[in-house]
């Protein structure tokens, strides 16, 4: 597995950013644990992870079109639905041993590979219009939310 993270996925928001980089980490150890023949019900929970960490994440930059009015947050968020959609679809198929794991690896890499680099780099240049985002801290503190501030503040 010669899959790893690649400068062009930085998109230059801290926290997406972050998100990305457990999410292809999660992909690329479900793509190696199947290459060192793991068995499938461990491959099966490591996709259950894969999924809930997708919906997390999508979450996540949802709240965040929200809060700066992102103007294609509805065709965004709908790619994101069907996505959890395929993602579901393909983690029933793999459980009941309808396809491979290695197909199941391809349609998750393929997908973040090709989101990233088009819906969320559209939306990061929208933040980049003077809008960060909150980045949670390992000591619970947040960051500041530069140009989130709550109307009337
Ligand atoms: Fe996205």
């Amino acid at each position: 597995m010669n899959i790893k993270w690649d400068s062009r996925y930085d998109l230059g928001n801290a926290r997406i950013d972050s998100e990305h980089r457990t999410l292809l980490g999660l992909i690329v150890d479900f793509g190696e644990a199947a290459e060192q023949g793991a068995p499938r019900e461990r491959l099966v929970r490591m996709l259950d992870e894969i999924s809930k960490y997708a919906e997390y994440h999508f979450l996540c930059e949802e709240n965040i079109m929200t809060d700066c009015q992102y103007p294609e947050q509805k065709n965004h968020a709908r790619l994101h639905l069907i996505l959890m959609e395929d993602l579901i679809e393909k983690f029933w198929q793999f459980k009941r041993e309808a396809i491979a794991a290695d197909e199941v690896f391809k349609f998750m890499f393929e997908w973040f590979d090709s989101h990233i680099s088009i819906e969320d780099k559209k939306l990061v240049g929208h933040l980049g219009n003077g809008l960060t985002t909150a980045v949670p801290l390992a000591s619970g503190r947040r960051e500041t939310a530069v140009g989130l501030a709550p109307k009337g503040s």
